[in-house]
């Protein structure tokens, strides 16, 4: 079954509890925490998970798009995280491990991200250890752009790899998920889906979130 994760990076800040209830029919959360520095744009922090861990039961996906993620994974975690990803561009592999080793220090789900212009190989020395992997379909910092339909040939090459070496992984895409897109997403292997436009932007998000799916009996249901 598909797993979807509405994006608060969409959310109406000033309503955030009520936005975040409006999500209640995903499987997940999607929490994007932005530096400035690993990507030109400053979004949540470390209270507003605080926060929203207080209103949902959901599990909070946290997509760490921060310099060095290792200096700030176990205080994610603290704040209620049960998953958290990091970018493999963001520090050392060294640095790397020892951030997802924190993760599971502190009994949640830990695992890597890929921008766009990192090819497959770069999950590879983690994927043994990872909970999930996310493949970037936009470049990351901001909501609303266009998905990259030529990621497809490396979420399809992370799937074969994970079916072979660590079957329970997931494997989540991130970026320009809408219910066309999401079709080609899970063609090509993806098993959670993160949107956040198209969810928000939604009259009827509920509908929206089985839409994702490919389950809403329409014209496009799998
Ligand atoms: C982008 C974020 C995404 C973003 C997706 O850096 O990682 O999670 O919220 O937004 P949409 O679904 O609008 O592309
Ligand atoms: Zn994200």
């Amino acid at each position: 079954m598909i797993k979807i994760a509405p994006s608060i990076l969409a959310a109406d800040f000033a309503n955030l509890e009520r936005d975040v209830r409006r999500a209640a029919a995903a499987d997940y959360l999607h929490v994007d925490v932005m530096d400035g520095l690993f990507v030109p744009n400053i979004s949540i922090g470390v209270p507003v998970v605080e926060c929203v861990r207080k209103v949902t039961a959901l599990p909070l996906d946290v997509h760490l798009m921060i310099d060095r993620p290792v200096r700030y994974a176990m205080r994610f975690c603290q704040a209620g995280a049960d998953i958290v990803t990091v970018h493999v561009e963001a520090d050392s592999a060294e640095n790397i491990r020892e951030a997802l080793n924190i993760v599971h220090g502190q009994g949640k789900r830990a695992g890597v991200v890929l921008k766009p212009g990192t090819p497959a190989e770069a999950a590879l020395p983690f994927l043994e250890v990872c909970d999930i992997v996310l493949v970037m379909t936009v470049e990351p910092g901001f909501g609303g752009q266009k998905f990259m339909a030529d990621m497809m040939p490396k979420l399809r090459q992370l799937r074969s790899w994970i079916d072979r070496d660590n079957p329970a992984c997931e494997l989540e895409v991130d970026g320009g998920i809408d219910p066309v897109t999401c079709r080609t997403a899970i063609e090509n292997g993806a098993s959670v889906l993160v949107a956040g436009s198209s969810v928000y932007k939604a009259d009827d998000i509920s509908r929206r979130i089985q839409e994702l799916r490919g389950q809403d009996g329409g014209p496009f249901a799998l």
